[in-house]
């Protein structure tokens, strides 16, 4: 195992207040967002799709890494040059996202368990080989009545644990992402209850597993109530609940914590991690930055609706929201940037 490159690719991976750019849905998830706009749910599609955000020009200035799936890793622009060339020849470092989805928790109605160990090593060796320097696996908690179980979120935790074990062993970062879901009319201290329990867990299963802390990131959800609660609280509030909780929670040798965005209108996710840095930057041990999809990526699909003839104002609407985003790193985000 080579940590000190592990640990040098995470530390690059938050460094200059950049972040990370996830285009990592499942082809599952992409048809869906797709259908939603009309735009044919096929691989040449998705291939076309995935062209037009990482031949964006400039796009290196703000976000460092591009995680994908397994069909984007393996395809090309439609000259032929494979998209590993292109990502890396823009100076942008390359993540797969390796669990396999999630299934039913046996036992636990409403519950979900990520899956995708089995033969992970060997998977994880032909990514590295081909040029891969990060991974990202997602454990999904579900807020209902009675749930998650403690059950659920330990056997998240252990699986997370034992992904980010095989991917420091590998020579990749692993992103370890215990997402709990926005869904729902709970209000923000349950989600803060939760999440509570979720990065505790995490953290114990990670030190049982031997995993090199410095050589993670984490990628949690922020402290939000859930999106049909009827209490909604302010941009401060939320920032001020995220920080405060994780800096009790998050131990001082990760490098960096990169937020997924759950769901959030774009704006109000850049606002969010705009007000925890305008807020508390100077104080925290760790870069706080954006793994976003959805944040980045909605205006994005609105403008390309499929159409070849959309494509220059999809990629400026794709610059435009990673440099809201790359100023929320530094607590520079105004709300005018929109309008500029
Ligand atoms: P969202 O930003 O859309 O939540 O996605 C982040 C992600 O990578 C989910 O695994």
């Amino acid at each position: 195992m080579d940590l000190q490159k592990v640990i040098k690719t995470a530390k690059a991976l938050v460094a200059d207040n950049k972040g990370l750019l996830a285009m990592d849905e499942s082809i599952h998830s992409c048809n869906k967002r797709f259908a939603l706009l009309g735009i044919p749910e096929t691989v040449e599609a998705r291939r076309a799709y995935r062209e037009l955000i990482i031949t964006t020009p400039n796009l290196s200035e703000f976000i460092s890494g591009l995680i994908l799936c397994d069909e984007t890793f393996r395809q090309s622009k439609r000259d032929g040059t494979p998209f590993i060339k292109v990502i890396e020849d823009a100076g942008i470092i390359i993540g797969i996202k390796v669990d396999a989805g999630e299934v039913d928790f046996e036992g636990h109605p409403g519950e979900k368990i990520a899956i995708g160990l089995d033969g992970l090593s060997e998977r994880l060796a032909e990514y590295a080989g081909m040029g891969a320097r990060f991974a990202k696996w997602r454990g999904e908690i579900i807020i209902g009545k009675d749930i998650p179980s403690k059950d659920c979120i330990d056997a998240n935790a252990k699986s997370l644990a034992k992904y980010a074990a095989l991917c420091q062993e590998a020579g990749l970062v692993p992103i370890v992402e215990p997402e709990v879901i926005m869904d729902g009319k709970h209000p923000l201290c349950r989600c803060l209850e939760v999440t509570k329990e979720v990065l505790l867990s995490v953290f114990n299963q990670l030190q049982l597993h031997n995993v090199a802390l410095e050589g993670i990131l984490l990628k949690p959800n922020m402290i939000l109530p859930g999106l049909n609660c009827a209490i909604q609280e302010s941009v401060e509030e939320v920032a001020d609940a995220t920080v405060r909780f994780l800096l009790k929670s998050v131990p001082l040798t990760v490098p960096g914590i990169a937020f997924l965005s759950g769901g959030q209108p774009y704006q109000l996710a850049t606002e969010h991690l705009n007000a925890m840095n305008a807020q508390f930057k100077d104080k925290l041990p760790w870069a706080l930055t954006f793994s976003f999809s959805r944040a980045i990526q909605q205006p994005v699909l609105e403008l390309w609706k499929g159409n070849k003839n959309n494509v220059e104002k999809a990629q400026a609407a794709l610059f435009h929201r990673s440099k809201c985003n790359y100023a929320a790193c530094r607590g520079e985000y105004d709300i005018t940037m929109e309008y500029s």
